[in-house]
């Protein structure tokens, strides 16, 4: 039987509307160990493929094992950045995509990390990207390796909870401009589940799979503009600043490919951001630093990212990166 024409995929376009090919029959579970032995194997993974995977991790059909077989297959073998993009839309697709009153959408913007130890910098630039009319949505995760996650040092402060609903964030975006959630049951669940499991699978250190957490998080949020901080130093996920820069231009390029406007910021840590680590001294020092106090590096970064990279010392910018990626059905 031959295979129906594929459709484009619209860039950006999670509604499952117009423009998407129906959905195709995805492998059962049972045929995980095919998948992971693909991977394994130096293969590569069809969008099926990726969306049966990504389907069994979040119903549950997928075992523990299986998925940090495959997380350590990607690990070891890498992806090509059609496979990365076709994860990433696997990733933002296993939740709700967020809709916003068509009056903000000039105005969403986000920011995200690599992660680094002390990097408190999300703290700061929320609320205040929000004081300037910015509305950030932001997304964001837990410690990851030895970096701390801006959820984890949210969560030192009594009472304050990260889970929020869609409509929760609607209403904090209307009153406050910005706020700070998690992955939830609605919310980019798969990557919920990935996340965690990359954490004790020493698979953290993937370029694939941290471009897919992080921009499946960014596509569900319908920014109109993003920066990520890619940290390259002993305080950060990858030492080597050449990995980093792989990652920079990963990052742009496939957020280009899924319609996401992205710009990367290269900055050095070798040693933690500001003077406290902790989180609960980490929130102590973002409030010191939206007092217009706080220690000058982290000011400086706040300020600079907040411009959009221009104080980052090496930058990659979309029109400064190779040609992105043009997966067959991405384009
Ligand atoms: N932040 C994320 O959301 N995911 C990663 O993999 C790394 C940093």
């Amino acid at each position: 039987m031959t295979s129906p024409p594929a459709i484009p995929v619209v860039p950006g376009n999670l509604s499952g509307a117009r423009g998407l090919r129906p959905p195709e029959p995805l492998p059962p579970s049972r045929q995980l160990p095919e998948l992971i032995r693909k991977k394994r194997d130096g293969g590569h993974l069809s969008e099926a493929d990726i969306r049966g995977f990504v389907r069994a991790v979040v119903d549950g059909s997928a075992q523990g094992a299986q998925i940090g077989a495959m997380l350590m297959a990607i690990r070891l073998r890498g992806m090509d950045p059609e496979e990365t993009a076709l994860l990433t839309q696997a990733l933002a697709r296993s939740g709700q995509k967020l809709e916003w009153p068509e009056a903000w959408h000039p105005h969403l913007v986000d920011k995200h990390s690599t992660g680094g130890v002390g990097d408190k910098v999300s703290l700061v630039l929320a609320p205040a990207l929000a004081a300037c009319g910015c509305k950030v949505p932001m997304i964001s995760g837990r410690g990851l390796g030895h970096t701390g996650g801006t959820l984890d040092k949210l969560e030192s402060i009594p009472g304050f909870n990260v889970v929020q609903s869609p409509e929760q964030m609607k209403l904090l975006l209307e009153q406050v401009g910005c706020c700070i959630v998690g992955q939830s049951e609605k919310l980019v669940p798969a990557d919920g589940v990935l996340y965690a499991a990359r954490d004790v699978t020493a698979t953290v250190d993937s370029l694939p799979l941290v471009t897919a957490s992080i921009l499946s998080k960014k596509v569900v949020e319908g920014l109109s503009a993003l920066i990520v901080d890619v940290k390259f130093g002993e305080a950060a996920l990858f030492p080597d600043q050449e990995q980093a820069r792989e990652l920079a231009r990963t990052l742009v390029g496939v957020g280009a490919a899924l319609g996401l406007r992205v710009a990367a910021a290269l900055t050095a840590m070798d040693s933690p951001l500001g003077r406290s680590v902790g989180h609960s001294l980490e929130v102590e020092e973002a409030l010191l630093c939206l007092d217009g106090a706080g220690p000058p590096d982290l000011r400086e970064l706040v300020t600079g990212l907040g411009e959009g990279g221009r104080a980052g010392r090496d930058r990659v910018r979309a029109r400064a990166s190779p040609a992105p990626p043009s997966p067959r059905d991405l384009r």
